[in-house]
């Protein structure tokens, strides 16, 4: 291998291939594999992309061994502990952190767009009563396409910036209208005295009468929001690249994102996890679930464990384990069942062979749902507050993608195993 040359040599049919190497910021290099098909005839094999870097970008970096995270390279840790939510949306999509009057003009611009229009409203009465939050999440965003879509040119950066602060600041009316309409309540209004997190929490259950936000609970969720707001070329933000490569309208490509998340390997985890701990019941009966998250015959995973890219402690979980404690000591609930449960789970498969071997550790979704569940939010909701935090990370990502002047449409190739030709058999012949 010539590094030094910044290539790689591909033996190949008695000839060689000299592949370029890409060199990124941080991290390892990157063998550049744009022309190899049309060098060589041939396809790479990565069906799940664990070897592939799907696009450049400049926003987020993982580095999976190290545990490290990092939002326009500033540490995760630093942020979840110093900064804000909207701090950090200005950040990942402007590239800097903001001065007091950017950050002003960044939230009125947010609030400026948190409202609904009636059709989107109206959308509302047509689920059955039993929708999940999610499917009404999908289908309200991408209900806003058919609002949006005429006066939008992908191209122009005007538009890509309008769309932005448009999903900012609706995905939270959004997510309070779900709500409010699983649980037949009134969604609150936004009050001009309260932080982003606590709006949330105030358009959530603020329609009763003298609710007051808990400032506890929205630091909490203000640091549950700063911790999801973004992590790299994901399932549900390539799938909003993919989708977007297209050109296909942002709303629509966004709702291909939070469709993506959905799934339980993905933001879906934290409902996940949450059920499993309600099957689990008592820590007597860890070992027999332990046994069976081992057992390769049975499907059964432990929900909020393993991650693709961290292959140490997750960096976001240590957070949300620390936010968890802060909460429940808030209700009074220091000896909570529930992270009692996680606890000695986590305690008991941290020491096994089985996920030492594989370097399984609790991700971001394990202690999630125990916050969401205390600030009484049904499970069914917790990957809907997950979409609400990557709103940015998946909004900023298509920006990204849509600015640069070298976009070609996403478009994977395969490696086929069907039929050789064979001849059409007549229907009475056959
Ligand atoms: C996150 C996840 C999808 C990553 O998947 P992946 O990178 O494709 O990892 P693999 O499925 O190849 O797993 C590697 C090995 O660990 C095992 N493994 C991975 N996660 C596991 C889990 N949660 N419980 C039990 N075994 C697990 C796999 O069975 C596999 O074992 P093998 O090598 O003996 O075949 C996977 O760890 C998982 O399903 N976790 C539970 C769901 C979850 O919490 N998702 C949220 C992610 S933030």
């Amino acid at each position: 291998m010539g590094k030094e040359n910044k290539t790689i040599g591909l033996l190949y049919n008695g000839g060689r291939v000299d592949l370029d190497l890409k060199e990124p910021s941080v991290g390892p290099d990157v063998v550049d594999l744009k022309n190899f098909s049309a060098q060589t005839g041939l396809y790479t094999f990565d069906p799940s992309y664990s070897s592939t870097a799907s696009c450049e970008s400049y926003i987020t970096y993982v580095d999976g061994t190290a545990g490290v995270l990092s939002y326009r390279g500033y540490p995760i840790e630093q942020l979840a502990q110093e900064s804000t939510y909207l701090e950090v949306s200005y950040l990942l999509y402007h590239g800097e952190l903001p001065t007091r009057d950017q950050l002003d003009v960044f939230r009125l611009k947010v609030k400026q767009n948190m409202l609904l229009e009636e059709s989107v409203i109206k959308l509302f009465d047509t689920f059955p009563e039993n929708a999940h939050p999610m499917s009404m999440l999908i289908t309200s965003v991408a209900s806003l396409s058919s609002i949006y879509h005429h006066d939008i040119n992908v191209r122009e950066p005007e538009d890509r910036e309008a769309f932005f602060f448009q999903v900012l600041g609706k995905v939270p009316i959004l997510a309070a209208t779900i709500l409010n309409h699983i649980n037949k309540k009134t969604v609150g209004s936004y009050d001009e005295k309260l932080n982003y997190s606590a709006n949330i929490l105030n358009l959530f259950f603020g329609g009763v009468p003298n609710f007051e936000v808990n400032p506890v609970f929205s630091k909490a969720l203000d640091v549950l929001l700063i911790l999801h707001a973004d992590h790299e070329q994901n399932c549900s933000t390539s799938s909003v690249r993919l989708a977007g490569s297209s050109g296909t309208n942002p709303y629509a490509a966004m709702a291909a994102g939070i469709a993506a998340l959905w799934g339980p390997l993905h933001g879906g985890a934290n409902e996940a996890v949450v059920r499993m701990f309600n099957e689990i019941k008592s820590k007597d009966r860890i070992s027999h679930f332990i046994e069976k998250a081992k057992d390769k015959n049975d499907p059964f995973r432990l929900m909020g464990f393993g991650h693709r890219v961290y292959k140490n402690y997750d960096p976001r979980a240590a957070f949300i384990r620390e936010t968890c404690h802060e909460v429940l000591d808030e209700l009074g609930q220091d000896n909570n069942p529930m992270l009692e449960l996680a606890l000695a789970l986590e305690e008991i498969a941290l020491h096994d062979q089985y996920f030492i071997d594989r370097n399984l550790y609790p991700n971001v979704d394990f202690y999630s749902g125990i916050i969401y569940q205390a600030l009484g939010l049904p499970k069914e909701m917790f990957t809907v507050m997950f979409a609400l935090a990557r709103v940015v990370g998946w909004a900023t990502h298509w920006c990204e993608m849509m600015a640069n002047p070298g976009l070609r449409i996403g478009r994977p190739r395969q490696l086929y195993l069907g039929p050789k030709k064979r001849n059409y058999i007549p229907l009475d012949q056959r």
